[in-house]
């Protein structure tokens, strides 16, 4: 028998799951060295079950010299040392399956990290070696290959090539990175690869582990025939969106995870798959299908602004979509890439985060008080929508984004590489604040590897905890009456013809969210109000809020 704890049940519990994303070095810090450990999950596992969430989803805690927060992996069947040991993270599945809490794991399959054995054995195999085969380098142009191989820029800026001394010393080939020059691109027509990937998804399979989130899940495959493709934008809107991209979202991607999928059908229950994949709309259902990964993030609300005709169309259509799929949407409104909801929802819709990170939050100030009511009523919106929700740590204490970080701590690469010209992801990466005093705010008993706001104690667990009109208070009573109301996956929209600034819909058990995006308070249903982001008085529903009314079912 295997030593490892095994969650049974439904095969379908990820569709309607409530998903919570820990940053494991900024949860908790267990030996303080500040940095969060798998130890400091276990402690914490108490608090995880008090919100009543599903599972959790583990961003990546390889072995990592961290140029990209750990997405640039060493080892993809390992622990950071740091972080803890295999053995530790054992016991951590054990300690969140006894409470019924299930675990995804990050995997990054696009690009290693250049301390990974196989790119240091590429570089020290030199060119034309099978060892380089599985990364993608390429000559450079010009006399003596000093010019880079094309023009295509990375993700993070400024060029997605970056020249390697070879063995003999001399300046040699290029390798291509479509993020930070530490994350070299596999190479995916490598039949080896494939394997190793195959190897992993069983490696973390057998350890217990129910899910995986596959980053970057439409980057795998590329067309790198000559001439080179040229990209300046990694903007979804550039993209093709009929499978034939040279970059992104090729047909032939879909191989793999067909083959990703046996895999997890192998398993009882079967492992399930979530895809990063900023592809357009229309190109979701394939990543999302039922012999593919089976889920695809739907990111659609963290670009809808304040505006309740928009969050409706947004929402009509990721259902649909959804739908087509076999599968169930995701919904999502902060997570480490972005700024937190709570400070969005309270900046002027399309401001420029570039300019408003190089001001460190200043230009322009936003209106905390503004956002964190919507970012309430937001949360509450999507907690009753059929699907599955992803919650980023920190939301529930609606934590606000933390930009004063002085430039010379951050550390994302996109600050570095374009100094001057870039935001940060820093700021929502934050270790979290557990109590309302100490050096980190009881994130561990000494410092934290990014500083904390002097804010932070203000919205720490110890502050909320027993604070009936808390945050985390909210948080909790909606996980648990959706536990209780959650049904079917489907939902009827009720208009109000004269109010076009009400989102309102109910589920089939008479259960009614109705959030207010206009000015005016509003006159709620008959019913009883479950819940409410803001208190309602005689009934009506302040601007800003959401209310669950529910009505006797016919
Ligand atoms: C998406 C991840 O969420 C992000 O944090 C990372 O920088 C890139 N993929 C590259 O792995
Ligand atoms: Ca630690």
């Amino acid at each position: 028998m295997s030593i490892h704890t095994f969650l049974k049940g439904s095969e379908d519990w990820w569709r309607q799951a409530v998903v919570y994303q820990i940053y494991p070095r900024s949860f908790a810090d267990s030996n303080s060295d500040g940095i969060g450990d798998l130890k400091g999950i276990i402690s914490r596992v108490p608090y995880l079950k008090s919100l009543g969430i599903d599972a959790v989803w583990l961003s990546p805690f390889y072995p990592s010299a961290l140029a990209d927060g750990g997405y640039d992996v060493d080892d993809y069947r390992n622990v950071d040392p740091r972080i803890g040991t295999l053995k530790d993270f054992d016991k951590m599945i054990d300690a969140l399956h006894a409470e019924g809490i299930r675990v995804f794991v990050d995997i990054v399959p696009n690009h290693s990290s250049d301390q990974h054995v196989w790119f240091q054995a590429a570089l020290n195999a030199g060119p034309g070696s099978p060892e380089r085969d599985r990364y993608i380098f390429r000559n450079g142009k010009g006399e003596h290959g000093a010019i880079r191989p094309s023009e295509l820029v990375s993700h993070f800026g400024p060029t997605a090539w970056t020249r390697v001394t070879e063995p003999d010393g001399s300046l040699g080939q290029w390798y291509l990175h479509l993020f930070a020059k530490e994350q070299p691109d596999f190479n995916w027509d490598n039949p080896e690869v494939r394997e190793d990937f195959i190897h992993t998804l069983r490696f973390w399979s057998n350890r217990g582990v129910d899910g995986f989130r596959i980053d970057v899940a439409h980057a795998l495959v590329k067309d790198l025939s000559e001439p080179l493709f040229e990209r300046q934008s990694y903007d979804v809107s550039v993209m093709k969106d009929d499978g034939t991209d040279k970059l992104f979202d090729r047909d032939e991607v879909h191989k793999i995870y067909r083959s990703w999928r046996k895999v997890f059908n192998e398993y009882d229950p079967p492992r399930v798959a979530v895809a990063e994949a900023w592809v357009p709309a229309n190109r979701r259902p394939a990543y999302a299908s039922k012999d593919g990964l089976g889920q695809a993030f739907n990111f659609d609300l963290l670009g809808t602004p304040w505006n309740a005709k928009k969050f409706r169309k947004t929402i009509d259509y990721n259902l649909v979509e959804a739908i087509k799929a076999g599968s169930s949407t995701t919904w999502v409104f902060s997570n480490h890439d972005v700024i937190r909801h709570a400070t969005r929802f309270g900046l002027p819709a399309g401001f420029d985060w570039v300019r408003w990170y190089q001001s460190q939050g200043t230009d322009p100030k936003p209106n905390n008080i503004l956002g964190l009511a919507r970012a309430k009523a937001a949360t509450m919106l999507i907690l009753a929508l059929p699907g599955s929700t992803y919650l980023y740590q920190g939301e529930e204490l609606g934590l606000f984004e933390a930009p004063e970080i002085p430039s010379d701590q951050m550390q994302d690469p996109q600050w570095f590489r374009n100094p001057g010209k870039a935001g940060s992801r820093d700021g929502c990466r934050v270790p979290l604040p557990w109590a309302i005093e100490g050096k980190s705010f009881g994130f561990g008993k000494k410092g934290s590897h990014l500083p904390q706001p002097t804010w932070f104690g203000d919205l720490s667990v110890e502050a909320q905890d027993s604070n009936p009109d808390s945050t985390l208070s909210l948080y909790r009573e909606a996980l648990a009456l959706r536990k209780q109301l959650q049904t079917e996956e489907s939902l009827t929209w009720v208009d109000h013809f004269f109010n076009r600034k009400v989102v309102h819909f109910k589920r089939q058990n008479g259960w009614h969210s109705i959030t207010n995006f206009g000015d005016m308070a509003i006159k709620l249903p008959a019913g009883d109000v479950l819940l409410s982001s803001a208190p309602v008085v005689g009934r009506w529903l302040p601007a800003n809020a959401t209310a669950w009314v529910q009505t006797a079912t016919v």
